[in-house]
């Protein structure tokens, strides 16, 4: 791979706005580090990649992305260890995603060397934004649009691909309720619910809302035919444990392809936890719930890490999750957490460094 300072151009801040943020109260996604990078997609070609100072984008009104949701976006952390040394956490796994996205949304594949150099070289830039505490990190959000102007339902000519920073700290607070979903649906098969397009969520966003007013935090996806198989929770993967077995849904065509999720799976197996990647029935959930048999529901993404979910409500019945003795999602989340934070041996090769302090 070219070296970054080749092959992207460098428009450094003036004046940072770090020494006036307050890193330890922040609100997730709301504060965006001093840079940013950005490569253009034009006339059949890529343009020179750049990282510039964070700004607003000028878009005409008959933008593509506007009319058509031509848009994609990944979820991905950097990670800042005791001594300073900053990681990426398969990173891989998400540069290879967004291109899957991409290629279903009839739009042309990101280059993986901007993609990571762009990274790296933007985690780099922008260390000191890294929230130091175990649980803080910096979130970075590739994404990938439509810029032509011309409203026409085609795919466009024109691309803008864009990486933001953002330190964050936790995605969820406080109790993080469930309900099942069975009237709306987010995903059909032969359709875009693996893909991380942007549309996905702007479709949750209703059904969310109405969940939200009735004391739930997120929506357990149903199956669109027939609403009687779970799939994922919209920010989330999602794992049941049901006895001593750890089961979640396979993925497929309707169901995001977690970076955090095949990680859970791993570590579980790894470490002797029984799991079964198969369909499952909100019927075979709630047989267990009521048998005293459901012991915890947890959900898995990036933002949200490993979540443990504290009720689940179906149609007029609602169960709260007893306080596991043996707790599986804060076993594994410790387990994830200590190999992204460089706190423990890595045997997977998952964390990828962009800052040594010590070489
Ligand atoms: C992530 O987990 O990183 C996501 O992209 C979900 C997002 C809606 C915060």
């Amino acid at each position: 791979m070219k070296d970054p300072d080749d092959l992207i151009i460098i428009e450094k801040i003036k004046q940072s706005r770090l020494p006036e943020t307050d890193l330890s109260d922040i609100k997730f996604g709301t504060i965006f580090t001093d840079h940013m990078f950005i490569a253009d997609y034009r006339n059949g070609r890529w343009e020179k990649p750049k990282i510039i100072p964070y700004q607003a984008l000028p878009m005409a009104p008959s933008a593509k992305v506007l009319h058509y949701g031509q848009a994609v976006f990944e979820g991905m952390k950097a990670y800042k260890d005791a001594e300073g040394n900053v990681f990426l956490f398969r990173p891989d796994k998400n540069m290879k995603r967004l291109n899957r996205s991409a290629e279903r949304l009839a739009m042309p594949t990101v280059p993986e060397e901007y993609f990571m150099a762009g990274l790296k070289k933007l985690v780099e830039l922008d260390q000191d934004w890294i929230p130091a505490e175990y649980g803080s990190s910096l979130y970075l959000r590739p994404v990938y649009y439509a810029i032509s102007d011309e409203i026409a339902a085609s795919p466009s000519q024109d691309y803008r691909f864009v990486i933001l920073a953002s330190p964050a700290q936790a995605y969820y607070t406080g109790d993080v309720k469930v309900k099942v979903e069975e009237h709306y649906s987010r995903a059909c098969s032969g359709g875009v619910g693996f893909a991380k397009a942007a549309g996905n969520y702007a479709a949750q966003f209703l059904a969310t809302e109405k969940a939200k007013k009735e004391g739930f935090k997120q929506i357990i996806w149903t199956d669109s035919k027939t609403h009687e198989f779970v799939e994922e929770a919209g920010t989330m993967n999602l794992f049941f444990r049901i006895d001593d077995t750890l089961i979640t849904a396979p993925t497929s065509d309707r169901i995001l392809h977690g970076v955090t999720r095949e990680s859970i799976i791993r570590l579980a197996e790894d470490n002797g936890m029984n799991v079964e990647v198969r369909r499952l029935t909100v019927d075979e959930v709630m047989d267990a719930a009521r048998g005293g048999r459901l012991m915890e529901i947890f959900g898995s993404g990036t933002a949200a890490t490993v979540l443990p979910i504290t009720g689940i409500g179906y149609r007029d019945e609602y169960y709260e999750l007893p306080e596991p003795q043996v707790n599986y999602a804060s076993r594994l989340k410790k387990m994830l957490m200590d190999i992204q934070y460089n706190r423990a041996e890595d045997p997977y090769g998952w964390r990828v460094p962009v800052v040594l302090k010590k070489q």
